[in-house]
């Protein structure tokens, strides 16, 4: 199959009720990882990257690695820019073929994150690609990038929001927090009267912790994409890290490569079939 258009994964997530998990790379290995994942599980969601992460592996490679891991599915899988941090990397991806994006403008005061967002949706809706944008900004720790300033999404904002920026979908926050953070106070009745006044789907970043009762509940509030990072990156880096703890001198690559893309491919179905399961 081929990158699924991100419309397309959204039309297709509706009709059949399920929530679709974006799992964050960095490099090859994550990459044919997660696709592994998904189509063992033979479930919908995306691969992702993030601005951040671009720095090692640019738009064409990740595109390429990407169409490369999925031409095998029968299950749709998108490709997707997470966190896009300016419209140069928003027009470098949908130019190497990714099928959704994301413009992160949340750092900026409402006016200009309305004003940088609708330029980067405007781009992308005339290449047919859909856009998240997101609203309120989350604490925790994105790699390198720490944001402790979190401030939850206010409903009031949202109606002119999601008409200023023309968005598809809207990241929200509402308790949740990047990074290895178990058990976030999800606040279920503020997402609730967000969807009651957002004309578009919601998402939640910061997906590694948060217990799967509370993304089933989720669901029957808006949302559609929930975004998965550090849990896949601390299973990628463990493989080579209790490696290295058992003997000073691995030098093995391959291997331990392999054994990287097998367990982060069996965390990715683990997760994609839990969110689904109800
Ligand atoms: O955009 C990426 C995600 O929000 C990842 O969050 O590392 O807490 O799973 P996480
Ligand atoms: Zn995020």
């Amino acid at each position: 199959m081929k990158l699924v258009n991100g419309y397309d994964l959204m039309k297709f997530a509706k009709k059949y009720g399920y929530v679709l998990p974006a799992f964050n790379t960095t490099n090859l290995e994550m990459t044919y990882a997660i696709a592994n994942g998904l189509m063992e599980a033979n479930l919908p969601g995306y691969i992702q990257i993030s601005s951040n992460n671009l720095r090692l592996s640019n738009p064409e490679v990740i595109a390429g690695i990407a169409r490369d891991a999925v031409k095998k599915s029968e299950t749709p899988i998108g490709l997707h820019l997470d966190h896009g941090r300016s419209f140069a990397d928003v027009k470098a991806c949908v130019d190497a073929g990714f099928t959704s994006i994301m413009i992160d403008m949340s750092h900026l005061p409402f006016e200009e994150n309305v004003r940088e967002s609708k330029r980067a949706a405007e781009y992308c809706h005339f290449y047919g690609i859909p856009v998240e944008v997101e609203l309120g900004a989350l604490r925790g720790k994105e790699e390198d990038i720490v944001d402790e300033s979190g401030c939850k999404t206010d409903p009031d904002m949202v109606e002119s929001y999601v008409e200023g920026t023309g968005c598809d979908v809207l990241a929200v926050s509402v308790g949740n927090v990047h990074g290895l953070c178990l058990n976030p106070e999800i606040d279920i009745p503020l997402l609730s009267r967000i969807h009651e006044v957002s004309k578009v789907p919601l998402v939640l970043h910061g997906g590694s912790g948060i217990p799967k009762e509370v993304i089933w509940e989720a669901k029957k509030h808006g949302l559609i994409k929930i975004n998965y990072g550090s849990d896949l990156r601390r299973e990628y880096i463990r493989t080579f890290g209790e490696a290295y703890e058992a003997n000073h001198n691995e030098h093995d690559v391959i291997h331990l490569s392999i054994d990287a893309v097998k367990n982060v491919a069996d965390r990715v179905k683990e997760l994609v079939m839990m969110i689904n399961e109800h």
